[in-house]
C-alpha cells in the first residue's frame, strides 16, 4: 500500500494536472454511478440486447466507467484517453478491435470481446471502434523505424519510463507496455510516434529532442524485449446456473463494514457528490467468513473473461453490464458482497442495484480480487494465471480511501 501512494506521489510530483486525475482515479463506489454512466444500463442488463445498440450507446454503458464518457480516460483505473490526437492517428483500427476484443489480462481492462468470453460480438466491437474514431483523425502513415539496441535502451527506461510505466512485471499509474497483449497489436512505429510525439494534455510527454532518433529505438528495442509469456488459457465459461449461495446452511458472516472518508473534490470538480455510507468489507473478513463456512454469495462484476481467468471459490459471475441473475438474490438477510478488480467501479454499480432491490446486507470488496489474489488467499484459476507481485504498486491503482 505504501509503495502504491508512492508511486502515486512521484507521478503527482511529475505531472500536477493528471496526477489529480491519477490520485483520485479509484474513487469510492458511493461516489458513482453517474447518471450519465448508467444511460444505456437498461438495455445493457441483456448481453443480446447489448449487441444491437449502436456504438455511441455501446460505449456509454460498457466503456465511461472507466475511460469516461468524452473517452478522454482517468474516470478510474488509471484508464487512458482513447481519444488523444497522437493516440487516434497512430492506432489502427485492427489494434482497436484487437485491444477491445482481447483485452489486458491482469489489468482491470477486461476482455470484451465474446471469442473471449466477453459481451460483444465482432460486429459489437467494429460499432465501438467506429465511435472512437470518430473523435479525430484516421492513422497517418507512420515515419519507419531503425533498430535499437536493447540493452542501452534498458538503461533509458530506468531513467525516463518506469516511473510511469512500471516494470516487465509490474504495471505503474500509466498504460502497462509489457502487457503482452499489447506488445501484440503495437507496432514499433506506433511506440515511436507516442515515445516522439508524447500524448498532449497528459503526463506523457514528447521525447523528441529530448532523445535522438537512435535513442528511441533503443527504447523501443527494451519494451519489445520484455517477456511474452504464452497466453493462458481460460476456465470454462460461467453457465449462469451456478449456484448462487455459499454454504447455504452455514451461519451468517459476522461482517463489519467500514464507510470510506470522503475524498476531497476541490481540485475535481466534476467529482460527484460524496454519500458516505458503510458498503466496504476487507478482504480479511471476506476470508475468514469463507473459512468458518459462513453462509454468504459473492458476486464476480467483472465481464466473464475475466471469471474465467481467476476468481474467487463460489463466486457467481453476475457482471455489470448483464444483471439479470441479480432477480435472483434472495432477500432473506444473506450477506451479498460484490468485487472487481478496480477495486471499487463495477463492484459499486452491482451494489447499487442490490440496495435499490432492498438488500441491505450487499457490500463491496474492499480491496478487490487483485489484492485478494495477492495475498495468497485461495482462487480458482486458469492454469498459468499467477498472483499479483508482492512487492511494489502491482496491478491495482492509488485509492484515496486506503
Ligand atoms: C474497469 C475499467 C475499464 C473498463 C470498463 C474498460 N476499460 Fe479499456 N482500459 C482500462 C485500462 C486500465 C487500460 C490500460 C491497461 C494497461 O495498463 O495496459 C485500458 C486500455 C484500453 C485500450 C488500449 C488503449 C491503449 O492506449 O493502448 C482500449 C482501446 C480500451 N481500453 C478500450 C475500451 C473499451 C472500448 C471499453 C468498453 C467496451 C473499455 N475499454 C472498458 C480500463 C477499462
Ligand atoms: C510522467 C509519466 C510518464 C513518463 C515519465 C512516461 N510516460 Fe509514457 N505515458 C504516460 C501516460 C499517462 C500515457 C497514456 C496517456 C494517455 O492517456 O493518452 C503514456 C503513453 C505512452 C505510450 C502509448 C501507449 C498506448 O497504448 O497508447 C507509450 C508507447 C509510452 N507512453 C512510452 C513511454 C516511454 C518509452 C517513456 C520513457 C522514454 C515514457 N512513456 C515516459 C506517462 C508517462
Amino acid at each position: 500500500m505504501r509503495l502504491r501512494r508512492l508511486s502515486a506521489l512521484v507521478l503527482a510530483l511529475a505531472a500536477p494536472p493528471m496526477a489529480v486525475a491519477a490520485l483520485v482515479a479509484c474513487k469510492p463506489a458511493s461516489t458513482s454511478p453517474s447518471s450519465g454512466d448508467a444511460a444505456a444500463g437498461d438495455a445493457a442488463s441483456d448481453a443480446s440486447a447489448l449487441n444491437t445498440l449502436d456504438g455511441a450507446a455501446l460505449y456509454g454503458s460498457l466503456c465511461a466507467i472507466c475511460h469516461g464518457a468524452d473517452a478522454t480516460g482517468y474516470k478510474a483505473d488509471n484508464a487512458p484517453s482513447l481519444v488523444n490526437p497522437t493516440f487516434l492517428e497512430s492506432v489502427t483500427d485492427d489494434q482497436l478491435r484487437r485491444s477491445i476484443t482481447d483485452g489486458r489480462p491482469g489489468t482491470s481492462m477486461a476482455a470484451y470481446g465474446a471469442i473471449r468470453g466477453g459481451p460483444l460480438k465482432p460486429d459489437a466491437v467494429n460499432k465501438v471502434v467506429g465511435w472512437i474514431r470518430s473523435h479525430g483523425s484516421k492513422p497517418i502513415s507512420l515515419p519507419p523505424r531503425g533498430t535499437g539496441d536493447a540493452k542501452r535502451g534498458a538503461q533509458l527506461y530506468a531513467d525516463s519510463c518506469e516511473r510511469c510505466h512500471g516494470t516487465a512485471k509490474v504495471r505503474g499509474n500509466a498504460v502497462h507496455l509489457a502487457n503482452p497483449r499489447f506488445l501484440e497489436v503495437a507496432s514499433d512505429e506506433f511506440l515511436g510516434w507516442a515515445i516522439a510525439k508524447g500524448r498532449p494534455g497528459t503526463p506523457m510527454e514528447a521525447w523528441q529532442g529530448k532523445l535522438t532518433d537512435g535513442q528511441i529505438d533503443d527504447v523501443i528495442a527494451y519494451v519489445r524485449a520484455f517477456n511474452k509469456p504464452p497466453p493462458v488459457e481460460l476456465l470454462p465459461a460461467p453457465t449462469g446456473k451456478e449456484p448462487l449461495v455459499i454454504n447455504p446452511h452455514g451461519q451468517a458472516p459476522n461482517f463489519k463494514p467500514r464507510s470510506t472518508p470522503c475524498p476531497k473534490t476541490a481540485n475535481q470538480p466534476d467529482a460527484a457528490p460524496c454519500i458516505p455510507d458503510e458498503r466496504f468489507v476487507s478482504v480479511e473478513q471476506v476470508k475468514e467468513a469463507l473459512d468458518q463456512k459462513r453462509k454468504i454469495i459473492i458476486i464476480d462484476a467483472r465481464p466473464p473473461s475475466d471469471w474465467m481467468r481467476v476468481h474467487i471459490p463460489g463466486a457467481v459471475s453476475i457482471p455489470y453490464h448483464d444483471t439479470k441473475r441479480l432477480e435472483e438474490i434472495p432477500n432473506d438477510g444473506t450477506w451479498v458482497i460484490a468485487y472487481c478488480a478496480c477495486p471499487h467501479h463495477l463492484s459499486g454499480d452491482v451494489v447499487d442495484l442490490l440496495r435499490k432491490r432492498g438488500i441491505k446486507h450487499a457490500s463491496i470488496l474492499d480491496e478487490g480480487i487483485l489484492e485478494w489474489h495477492r495475498r495468497g488467499y485461495p482462487v480458482v484459476a486458469a492454469p498459468g494465471v499467477e498472483a499479483p507481485p508482492k512487492e511494489g504498486y502491482g496491478l491495482v491503482p492509488p485509492s484515496p480511501a486506503h
